[in-house]
């Protein structure tokens, strides 16, 4: 493989070009608009500008990865292209239309790959003539930073296509793991009902915002709060991969919070708008509190519910317990996975006070 294409370039869909374009690929950017490919373009150089000025990369790197990218609105661009990575948002109707056009308009031996947080990947794929070459490809935010991906096939996916975009994932310095076409597959299906159950906390007023990130960044040493990482994912990304989970399992913990849903109503979407739980027009500080019992209550609860539903998801044998550990430290960056928290602690559950 040599040229790659990524359709849409909000955080994720740049991240997934910078992840490519670092690897020494040639990548092709798409968006819908001027505008949007302007902002996928800002997004890339405050990404690299970050990285230089960490000393991670020189400023000669840096500009030679931004050289490998070429950007525009028009399909036609892809013709070329091995792969194609669609990081749309999560609108069935919309991915649908995308792979219909990538059909028509990129070579017929690509391979065509969604990004989808939680969408019935099938269903992507019978939008194309090529369902055999339609897979899942799943990066985790932010894509340069995480090292965890999602490989998902489908009924239809070719044995080979699978092991190329595993390889290639490899190639890129990432950890894939390979899973089948199930809602929120193994991250988003566990991390999105923490996220959804601290949201709750604060609906019902058994919690506020900063003894709940405060909590789970203090005691439980995830790297960031529930509302912050919520913030981060995208509040109206959040709450589609909710519903898409809780089509498929009708349990009341996988429903969005009002607050969720709420402040979705009113265009707060986190990071991406400037206000989601937290507001962004000043730089983000994490939040603070010294109400230790507080937070004490709240990591217990939390993260009881976390390792429950870690077990619950090994237990059914949807997914191994090396994947979910993996996926949850590699694609969350969490210290250690839950079920090396359950060995830890000695025990299936924290006990509660
Ligand atoms: N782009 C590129 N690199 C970034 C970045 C970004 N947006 N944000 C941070 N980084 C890099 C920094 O350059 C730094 O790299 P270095 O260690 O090589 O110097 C490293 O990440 C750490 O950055 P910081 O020191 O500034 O910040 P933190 O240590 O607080 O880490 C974080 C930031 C990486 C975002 C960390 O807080 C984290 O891992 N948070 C959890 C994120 C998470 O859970 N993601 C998964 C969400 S689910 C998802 O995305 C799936 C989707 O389908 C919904």
């Amino acid at each position: 493989m040599e040229k790659i294409g990524v359709v849409g370039l909000g955080i994720m869909g740049a991240g997934i070009v910078e992840v490519f374009a670092k690897a020494n690929f040639s990548v092709v950017g798409i968006a819908e608009s001027d505008a949007a490919v302007e902002l996928g373009q800002s997004n890339l150089a405050k990404s690299l500008n970050r990285a230089v000025s960490r000393e991670k990369i020189t400023s000669e790197q840096a500009a030679d990865i931004t050289a490998r990218v070429s950007w525009g609105t028009d399909f036609a661009l892809l013709k070329d292209c091995d792969l194609v990575v669609e990081a749309a948002p999560e609108i069935m109707s919309l991915k649908a239309k995308i792979f219909a056009e990538l059909d028509s308009h990129v070579k017929a031996s690509a391979i065509l790959a969604s990004n989808t947080s939680s969408l019935s990947v099938t269903e992507i794929s019978q939008a194309t003539n090529r369902r055999s070459r339609v897979v899942g490809l799943h990066f985790f935010n932010p894509a340069p930073v995480q090292k965890f991906v999602e490989v998902i096939s489908t009924d239809h996916s070719d044995s080979d296509v699978i092991s190329t975009v595993v390889e290639l994932a490899k190639s890129l310095g990432k950890e894939p793991a390979q899973i089948g076409d199930q809602p929120g597959f193994i991250v988003n299906k566990l991390l999105l009902r923490y996220l959804n159950h601290a949201v709750r906390l604060i609906d019902d007023g058994l919690s506020t915002r900063d003894t709940i990130d405060a909590a789970m960044r203090e005691l439980a040493h995830f790297p960031m709060g529930p509302l912050e990482l919520l913030d981060l994912v995208g509040l109206d990304t959040s709450v589609e991969v909710l519903n898409t989970i809780y089509d498929d399992t009708g349990l009341d913990t996988d429903g969005p919070a009002s607050g969720l849903t709420a402040r979705v109503n009113i265009g707060d979407f986190g990071r991406k708008s400037g206000k989601g739980f937290y507001s962004y027009e000043q730089p983000h500080v994490a939040a603070t509190s010294d109400d230790d019992m507080a937070k004490s209550r709240v990591y217990v609860e939390l993260l009881n519910a976390y390792l429950d539903s870690a077990r619950e998801m090994r237990d059914s044998g949807y997914a191994t317990e090396s994947d979910i550990n993996l996926g949850m430290k590699l694609g969350c960056g969490l210290p250690e996975g839950p079920f090396e928290t359950i060995a830890r602690i000695g025990s299936d559950r924290l006990p509660v006070n």
